[in-house]
C-alpha cells in the first residue's frame, strides 16, 4: 500500500549527502535501484535524477515494521527514509560519488510501489530502442537521458543569458501560421470555425523573425518548435528545436561574430572545449570540390582529388565516357589500406552504388609497388602511374574513383570518405572541428519541378557581384548564405535577408512566381517592405543537432524528451491516431484513404 509523505521533508538529493554530513539525520526520498537482501541487513541503492546512495536497514535501528517494509522492496518502488549518515561500514565505492558514506535507516514510507519494469534502469542500456521509446517515461530515468536533458537545460538557460547580453530580444512567434509552399512539407491543422483552411505549423519562424527586424526590434532569439513533414534520418525530427535569431543593420560578417563568441562560451562550459576563434571558412565550391560536401567533416583528411584532364585522352571508356558526358572523374586515396580483400572492396562498390554511382574504380598499390587495378587493361602502365602520382599514391594505398556527372561524383566520393574514416575509427566524438561553409548557389535546379527552387529559402540576398548573373544565368547565383558546421554535421545555416523589394520580385520572378502568386503566399511581407526595411541578417541551429553532438549522442532522439521514430509516430502516446468522426464533421474533414495497417 502507497504510503503519504505525511510530513516528511526531504533534506537532500541522494549525491548530496557527503562524508561532512556524518553523524547528523537526513531524509532522502528516491527510487529503489537495487535491494539486497542479506538475512538480518538489508542494503537498498537509492537513486533520484542526482545518482545513487547506499541504505542500510537493520532491525535494531528501524524497529520491526519499518524492517518488515523494507524486506518488500523491489527495483522501482519510490521510498523515503530518514536515517543517519555514517561512514560506510564495508568497502569505499570508488565509482559512486556516495561511496565513502551510508544513511542508516532509521524510518521507511513506502511512497509508490511498482511493477517489475519492462527493462532495467541502468547506463549504457542494450535495450531495444523500441521498447525504450514505448516506456520513454521509464527510459528517461536512465543517467544517460538524464545527463543529456540537464544539459540540455543548461545550454537553452545559457543560450538565453548570452544572447541577452548581446542586446537580443526574446520574442515568441505564431505556431498557427499561413502555409506556404516553399521547402519542406507543411503539417497542417484545420479549425472549426474555417472549414476547408487551413494553418500549417511552422518550419521555422523565418517570416516571422523578417517582420520584427521591420518591426523595429533590432536583435530576435526564439528558442522555436519547428515543424517539417519530411524524410527522417538520425538527425532529423518531425518537430524539433532550433535557436532562431535575426539581426538587423548586420551583414555576414556580424550574424558570423555574434554566433562565434556564443558557440565558443557553450562549448568551453560544457564540453570543455577551447574553441579558437576565428572558426575558418570555406567556400561552398571548396567544400564540394575538396570533401564532396557541402558540410565537410574536418576530423580527417582523404581529400577528393580532380583527375579529369589527366584522363581525358586515356582508353578506359568508363572514365571518358563520363568526362564527354560533361561529367568529371576524381578519386580519393585510402592511405593504408592497399591491403584490403577484394570482398571489402566489393562492399564499397555496393556502398558507392546506393549513392547513384554506376560502379567504383579501383587501384591498389601493392608494397612492392606492382598494382592490383580493376582498369588495369584499358591503360597503360605509364597512365596508371601518373594517375597514381597524381594521387600521392604510396605503395599501401587504395585509390578509388567515381566517374560520372559531378553531383553524383562528389555524393558517391563525399560518402565513401565517412564510411572509409568510419571503418578506420578516425572519427572521435570529443574532438570538435568547426567550419563556416559560405557562398552558397543561391538556386538550385529541380528536375523534378522544371524550374530553379531556393537552395536557403526564397529571402535570401544573392552576393553583390553576382547579381547581374540573376537573370542570364541564374545557377551560377551565389548567396549570401552561410552553414556552420560541426564534424560533419550542418549545426546552423542562415543567411543575409533580401530587403529590397524589387529584389525580392526579381527572386520571385526567377522562382517562377507570377506576382499575384508571390502576392497571394508573401503579401504581408511584401507590404511591409513597402514601409521602411532595415537591411538584415540571421541564423538558426538546431538545437537537437547542438545538443547531439555536444554529449556525443548517436541520434538527436537521445536528447530530446519524447521524440518520434522514422514513420513520424510517437511509440508511447501512439500519435498520431485516428479521430472520432464527429470531430472530423465538425471541421468539415472527409478522409479518403484510409492508412495502410
Ligand atoms: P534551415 O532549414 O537550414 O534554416 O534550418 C536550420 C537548422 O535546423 C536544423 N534542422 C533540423 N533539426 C532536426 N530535425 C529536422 N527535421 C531539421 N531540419 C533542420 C538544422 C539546420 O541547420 N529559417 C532558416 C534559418 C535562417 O535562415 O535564419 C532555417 O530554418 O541544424
Ligand atoms: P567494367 O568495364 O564495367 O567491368 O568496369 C571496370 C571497372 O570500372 C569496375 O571496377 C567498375 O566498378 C568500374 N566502374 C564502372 N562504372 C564506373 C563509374 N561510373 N565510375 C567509376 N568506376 C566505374
Amino acid at each position: 500500500m502507497a504510503e503519504a509523505m505525511l510530513g516528511l521533508k526531504r533534506t537532500h538529493r541522494c549525491t548530496e549527502v557527503t562524508a561532512a554530513e556524518i553523524g547528523s539525520t537526513v531524509t532522502v526520498m528516491g527510487w529503489v535501484q537495487k535491494s539486497r537482501n542479506k538475512g538480518g541487513i538489508i542494503f537498498v541503492d537509492l537513486r533520484d535524477r542526482s545518482g545513487i546512495l547506499q541504505l542500510i536497514f537493520e532491525e535494531k535501528d528501524c524497529g520491526s515494521e519499518n524492517f518488515a517494509k523494507a524486506e518488500k522492496l523491489r527495483s522501482e518502488f519510490v521510498i523515503a527514509v530518514v536515517g543517519r549518515v555514517e561512514a560506510r561500514s564495508g568497502a569505499v565505492n570508488e565509482n559512486l560519488a556516495t561511496g565513502a558514506i551510508e544513511i542508516r535507516a532509521e524510518q521507511l514510507r513506502i511512497l509508490s510501489e511498482s511493477e517489475v519494469p519492462p527493462f532495467p534502469i541502468e547506463e549504457n542500456s542494450r535495450t531495444k530502442e523500441e521498447l525504450r521509446l514505448k516506456y520513454r517515461f521509464l527510459d528517461i530515468r536512465r543517467p544517460d537521458i538524464q545527463r543529456n536533458l540537464m544539459l540540455r537545460s543548461k545550454v537553452a538557460t545559457m543560450t538565453r543569458a548570452i544572447l541577452a547580453d548581446q542586446g537580443f530580444w526574446e520574442i515568441e512567434t505564431p505556431t498557427l501560421i499561413k502555409s506556404t509552399p516553399e521547402g519542406a512539407r507543411d503539417y497542417l491543422v484545420p479549425g472549426r470555425v474555417h472549414p476547408g483552411s487551413f494553418y500549417a505549423l511552422p518550419q521555422s519562424p523565418q517570416l516571422f523573425k523578417q517582420l520584427l527586424m521591420c518591426s523595429g526590434c533590432d536583435r530576435y532569439f526564439q528558442l522555436a518548435r519547428c515543424y517539417r513533414d519530411e524524410d527522417l534520418r538520425a538527425d532529423r525530427q518531425p518537430e524539433f528545436t532550433q535557436i532562431d535569431m535575426e539581426m538587423s543593420f548586420a551583414d555576414v560578417d556580424d550574424v558570423i561574430g555574434v554566433n562565434e563568441l556564443l558557440l565558443q562560451k557553450l562549448f568551453k562550459e560544457v564540453c570543455n572545449f577551447d574553441l579558437q576563434l576565428p572558426i575558418p571558412r570555406m567556400t561552398w565550391r571548396e567544400a564540394m570540390d575538396r570533401f564532396g560536401s557541402d558540410k565537410p567533416d574536418l576530423r580527417f583528411g582523404m581529400e577528393l582529388k580532380n583527375v579529369t584532364e589527366l584522363v581525358k585522352g586515356c582508353g578506359f571508356g568508363v572514365f571518358t565516357g563520363a568526362i564527354e558526358n560533361g561529367g568529371s572523374v576524381r578519386g580519393i586515396n585510402a592511405q593504408g589500406q592497399g591491403a584490403m580483400p577484394r570482398k571489402k572492396i566489393d562492399a564499397l562498390v555496393d556502398f558507392a552504388k546506393g549513392f547513384g554511382a554506376k560502379g567504383l574504380a579501383y587501384l591498389a598499390i601493392q608494397e612492392d609497388g606492382s598494382y592490383k587495378c580493376s582498369f588495369a587493361k584499358f591503360m597503360t602502365e605509364e597512365e596508371l602511374k601518373a594517375l597514381a602520382s597524381a594521387m600521392d599514391g604510396k605503395p599501401g594505398d587504395l585509390l578509388l574513383f567515381a566517374a560520372d556527372k559531378d553531383k553524383v561524383v562528389f555524393d558517391v566520393l563525399g560518402n565513401l570518405r565517412l564510411e572509409l574514416a568510419k571503418q578506420q575509427d578516425l572519427l572521435k566524438k570529443d574532438d570538435f572541428k568547426f567550419l563556416w561553409v559560405t557562398e552558397f548557389p543561391l538556386l538550385e535546379y529541380s528536375e523534378e519541378e522544371n524550374r530553379y527552387v531556393a537552395m536557403h529559402h526564397p529571402f535570401t540576398m544573392p552576393m553583390d557581384e553576382d547579381l547581374p548573373l540573376i537573370d542570364t544565368n541564374p545557377g551560377a547565383v551565389r548567396a549570401k548564405a552561410y552553414d556552420i558546421v560541426l564534424n560533419g554535421t550542418e549545426m546552423g545555416g542562415g543567411s543575409v535577408r533580401i530587403h529590397q523589394a524589387d529584389i525580392q520580385a526579381k527572386m520571385f520572378e526567377v522562382l517562377g512566381f507570377t506576382p499575384e502568386q508571390a502576392n497571394q503566399q508573401f503579401g504581408f511581407l511584401l507590404e511591409a517592405f513597402k514601409y521602411g526595411v532595415p537591411p538584415h541578417a540571421g541564423l538558426a541551429y538546431g538545437f537537437d543537432r547542438m545538443i547531439m553532438l555536444m554529449v556525443g549522442a548517436d541520434s538527436i532522439r537521445d536528447v530530446i524528451a519524447f521524440p518520434k521514430v522514422k514513420d513520424a509516430s510517437c511509440l508511447m502516446t501512439e500519435a498520431p491516431t485516428p479521430v472520432a468522426p464527429k470531430q472530423l464533421e465538425e471541421l468539415g474533414i472527409e478522409v479518403s484513404g484510409k492508412e495502410e495497417s
